[in-house]
């Protein structure tokens, strides 16, 4: 009896302290600041004694693991600073009739799941975590199996359960930034794991990974492998992710986690349905400025897939990494196998406080350090203009516009290459076409060098058209089956970049464009999915392995090209957004987001990128299209794109002087709120899935300015729909309360941060598909 009731007493400290959480976490203000950056990193990861375990502490969140009696490693507890067991430490008093203090806790794994025991020397008591049975910081195929797994093996022998048990650790530094290793291993065979956290404690973030060793004789077939897992306290929980098609990428949506898995994932290398991103906030709770966000990412850009599975007790595990579909791995004796890292975040402050970390972490520790720090030119881009249809004239007067209105790098699209006389011809013949270009692209490069302009050029290297040498000297370089349908998408094939002598040849041919070409820009456009991924030379243990090679190889390809080429810039492309992942960003410097420029469009999947990526990627241009029929004025459409990398992709000829006039007071005016947008804290203030209206702030991290970009979309009778029911004040964020601001751009004056925050700016534009931009300053104080 008298036990009973002390065992109920410690569920019930347990559950109050989590009630306590939720309560905190409502009264957290917005994460109107940059992540602290004085977080004493040597403290972050620590070894705990009761019971032995690992506890990571960042500057909002504590992630916790420990050794089970069965020497199982053991997640406990992922969440907000201050919770769960920080109160079960020895010499704490529990709340026993007798008031009793812990001595020691060991933590078992049950028939129910793990529990603690709690013991002085005259009781013991337990305390039952209720996660569901047998969770595991790195989950395995074997045993009872009630998670997503993260390592499933077939052994030698034909079994297929393997048992990870607890060998060593080791706490360390990467790059200046704590790591813990956990070392596990089986006890029959010679299978060893190590999972990696690294941690970058003033982002609260966390990195995972993990590395298979074979130090058996013989191979283990590697069925799947995930970088990391996490769990979430007991809740009621909301997914949101960004999915979507071509020309309509980032669209975002929300979905309750009901008990199930729910995947996302992409299966075809190409994401225009979606990135992998993801946050995960309490059900009906949180907010843009409030609420608990756990978020995270993956560096891979082939097939992935996050998965994100919920028991019954409220629990929600979230794993991501390589998509395994169609996929083994033969790890032979004495070789390794890394996954590709998976993020994980938690916020405290809402999706503005999840979104500025994740910004923060793509622009300090994932970008290339030669271009982190600098700012992305202003680029025109003649696709639009000439399409295939190039030549050195044509693109020279181009060229003599865009640096009259003030573009930084002119690039050329496609079309420039052998044989490419539109898209049924050309791909993999990286030559100049000669009856394009006469004379090479030399001297139209020197042309637009002397005009002042950088020269930057399209290619798409992985892929091939039938129509071309490369395919006629090699058909069997393509991704096919003998027997199967070569199914071709924009008349073109995938090539099979997981072989090394088409490594090789993209390696010598890029490298030759590069060497003979004062080119200091490259887009890399990927414009098809996979199909028919057949790769029949290879011996038959590794054809299930060719899209891992083939990324391997792409990386290694863009790697070994930015080491001969330092000084380009690289974009991302993938007809339009479907290529944004972490894996690429540590590669490439900026995205080509979608081949939607219609600027009403834009701002919807704008908003969607934001969530996830920073506004210093997101290329944005300004073109003739208009999808909605809505006829956009230039200064909207340029409105749209300042709030990214300013693109231009209309044809400068057909503009009169006085568009030019305008072009040029617009990139005059970019150029001034540059910095802000590219490196400043962005604030979704009004969200176009919501209302009629759009508009974003950026605020440099020392809130000394800020830049607000106000969008009308269409304009309803006031009052007479929700939306025209809205509150017409708009309330800034992010800036210093007690510091005067001036305000120029399209609403001039003085005005306190206090006053900007809590009672806004009129919404002061009128009419449909109007805009306006307004510039702070906080003025010195007196
Ligand atoms: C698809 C890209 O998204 C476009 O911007 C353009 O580069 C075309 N490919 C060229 O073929």
């Amino acid at each position: 009896m008298q036990w009973g009731k002390m065992k109920y007493r410690l569920v019930f400290l347990v559950t109050i302290t989590v009630a306590f959480y939720s309560v905190n976490l409502r009264a957290v203000q917005s994460g109107a600041s940059e992540p602290r950056t004085t977080f004493k990193q040597t403290e972050a990861i620590t070894k705990t004694k009761n019971p032995f375990g690992w506890k990571i502490e960042t500057a909002s969140s504590v992630y916790q693991i420990a050794l089970a009696q069965d020497n199982i490693v053991v997640p406990v507890y992922y969440g907000p600073r201050g919770q769960a067991l920080d109160i079960l430490k020895p010499g704490v008093k529990v709340d026993t009739r007798a008031g009793d203090t812990i001595q020691e806790v060991h933590l078992y794994q049950g028939q129910h799941g793990p529990f603690l025991e709690l013991h002085n020397d005259r009781i013991k008591v337990y305390l039952d975590f209720k996660v569901g049975s047998t969770i595991r910081e790195v989950p395995f195929r074997g045993g009872f199996v009630e998670q997503t797994p993260a390592v499933e093996v077939v052994f030698p022998d034909g079994t297929r359960d393997c048992e990870l048990v607890y060998a060593s650790s080791e706490i360390f530094e990467i790059d200046g930034f704590p790591c813990l290793r956990i070392d596990l291993k089986d006890p029959a065979y010679g299978l060893f794991v190590s999972s990696y956290i690294r941690v970058i404690p003033e982002l609260d973030i966390l990195e995972k990974w993990i590395v298979l060793t074979n130090k058996g004789t013989e191979p283990i077939r590697i069925e799947n492998a995930q970088s990391g897992s996490v769990w979430l306290p007991p809740d009621e929980y909301e997914l949101l992710h960004l999915c979507g098609k071509w020309g309509h990428e980032f669209m975002l949506q929300r979905t309750r986690l009901t008990p199930g898995v729910k995947t996302i994932q992409v299966r075809g290398f190409v994401a225009n349905e979606t990135p992998p991103w993801f946050a995960v906030t309490p059900a009906d709770q949180g907010s843009e400025t409030q609420g608990a966000v756990w978020f995270g990412g993956l560096h891979w850009s082939g097939n992935w897939r996050l998965d994100f599975e919920k028991n019954f007790n409220g629990n929600v595990q979230i794993i991501g990494g390589i998509n395994f579909w169609d996929t083994t791995w033969q790890l032979k004796s004495k070789e390794q196998f890394s996954t590709p890292k998976m993020v994980f975040g938690f916020a405290p402050d809402g999706m503005t406080g999840a979104s500025t970390r994740m910004h923060t972490y793509i622009r300090r520790h994932v970008l290339r350090p030669k271009f982190r720090n600098t700012l992305r030119p202003v680029l025109y881009n003649s696709w639009y203009a000439t399409t295939f249809y190039v030549n050195e004239e044509q693109q020279l007067a181009l060229a003599r516009i865009a640096k009259e209105i003030g573009v930084e790098l002119f690039v050329i699209d496609d079309g420039w290459f052998k044989g490419r006389v539109n898209d049924h011809a050309g791909l993999g013949d990286w030559t100049v076409d000669k009856k394009k270009f006469p004379n090479g692209l030399k001297p139209l490069i020197k042309k637009i060098n002397d005009l002042g302009l950088d020269f930057g050029i399209w290619v798409e290297p992985e892929m091939v058209n039938p129509d071309s040498d490369l395919y006629r000297a090699h058909p069997e370089w393509a991704l096919h089956y003998p027997k199967r349908t070569p199914h071709q998408l924009r008349h073109q094939l995938v090539l099979n970049l997981a072989r090394q002598d088409v490594y090789d040849y993209l390696l010598e041919s890029l490298t030759t464009l590069l060497r003979e070409n004062n080119i200091r820009f490259i887009k890399w456009d990927r414009n098809r999915p996979l199909s028919e991924p057949g790769w029949p030379d290879a011996p038959r243990s590794m054809q299930r392995e060719v899209r891992i090679r083939f990324i391997h190889n792409l990386y290694r390809l863009i790697d070994e090209l930015r080491a001969r080429f330092p000084e380009v810039l690289f974009e991302t492309c993938s007809s339009g957004g479907g290529r944004n992942d972490l894996g690429i960003f540590s590669r490439m410097d900026q995205v080509w987001t979608s081949d939607n420029t219609d600027p009403v469009g834009r701002i919807m999947i704008q908003h969607g990128f934001l969530h996830a990526f920073p506004a210093k990627l997101m290329v944005s241009w300004i073109t003739h299209e208009d999808w909605h029929n809505v006829r956009p004025s230039l200064r909207f459409r340029f409105h749209v794109s300042m709030s990214g990398v300013l693109g231009i992709g209309a044809d400068l000829t057909t503009w009169s002087q006085q568009q030019r006039d305008l072009a040029a007071e617009m990139i005059a005016q970019y150029k001034q709120i540059r910095p802000v947008v590219q490196e400043g804290i962005c604030h979704r203030l009004h969200s176009p899935f919501e209302s009629n209206r759009a508009a974003l702030e950026y605020v440099l991290p020392d809130g000394s300015q800020a830049v607000v970009f106000l969008y009308n979309l269409w304009e309803t009778l006031g009052g007479s729909t929700p939306s025209a029911r809205a509150s017409g004040a708009l309330h800034l964020r992010g800036l210093d309360p007690d510091a005067n601001y001036s305000l120029t751009g399209d609403w001039q004056g003085t005005v306190d941060g206090r006053t900007l925050m809590n009672i806004g700016l009129p919404w002061f534009i009128r009419g449909n598909f109007n805009s306006a931009i307004v510039m702070l300053k906080r003025q010195t104080k007196q």
